[in-house]
């Protein structure tokens, strides 16, 4: 940890970015299973806001993984740091105003915490894409199913590395019950009951 280093306020305060893009930031942090949905749904959602004139940005694992994050891997250690790293990034994002979508496996229920501890009451919402590990391997989009049942890759959750489910999870959806469209409703439905978005009006 460094010393000598002050924290400044900004003269331009987090409510205000937000007033002027006419919503409350929060993050809503995806969480489950390889292939439970995660980037389908928060991709969904962030077209879906972007349609109702809202000012979102999605942080998307394997995509963050190839620039802030390719320095880790897949052990328990770097996938802390990996959750760590997204997070401040995530509260930065939050602090100039916007909605933030964040789509990370994040097995580990410490991190997930101590990614919520970083935002007030009520702007983390943790969203557990609860789809069952079978059909989530019967997906298998990547293939990395197979290559880790065959042990080809080590570490894998959900095979070889644990996944721990959230509890008390702010919204759950089980994608082999759910279509993209009712996930949707699901998510807009409850930023509007929050008062965290408005409007619900993508013709606007
Ligand atoms: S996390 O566990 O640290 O949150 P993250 O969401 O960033 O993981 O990355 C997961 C993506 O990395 C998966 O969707 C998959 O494409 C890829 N991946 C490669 N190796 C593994 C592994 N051992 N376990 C899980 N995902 C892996």
């Amino acid at each position: 940890m460094s010393s000598n280093i002050l924290w400044h306020d900004h003269k331009v305060t987090r409510a205000e970015r937000a007033t002027i893009k006419h919503q409350k930031p929060c993050l809503l942090w995806f969480t489950g299973l390889s292939g439970s949905g995660k980037s389908t749904i928060a991709n969904a959602l962030d077209v879906a806001l972007y349609q109702r004139g809202y000012h979102t940005f999605l942080l998307d694992g394997d995509n963050v993984r190839h620039g802030l994050n390719k320095d880790l891997g897949f052990s328990d250690e770097d996938r802390v740091e990996n959750i760590r790293r997204i997070g401040e990034v995530s509260k930065l994002f939050t602090d100039s105003g916007l909605i933030v979508l964040s789509a990370f496996i994040s097995p580990f229920t410490s991190d997930r915490r101590m990614v919520r501890n970083l935002f007030p009451a009520g702007e983390f919402i943790e969203v557990f894409m609860d789809t069952p590990l079978s059909t989530c391997e019967d997906r298998d989009p990547k293939g990395l199913y197979k290559k880790a049942r065959a042990g080809q890759i080590r570490d894998f959750t959900g095979i070889d590395s644990p996944y721990e489910a959230p509890e008390r999870a702010e919204v759950r959806l089980d994608t082999s019950a759910m279509s993209v469209d009712d996930c949707i409703d699901r998510l807009i439905g409850y930023l509007l009951e929050r008062g965290l978005i408005l409007r619900n009006d993508s013709s606007a």
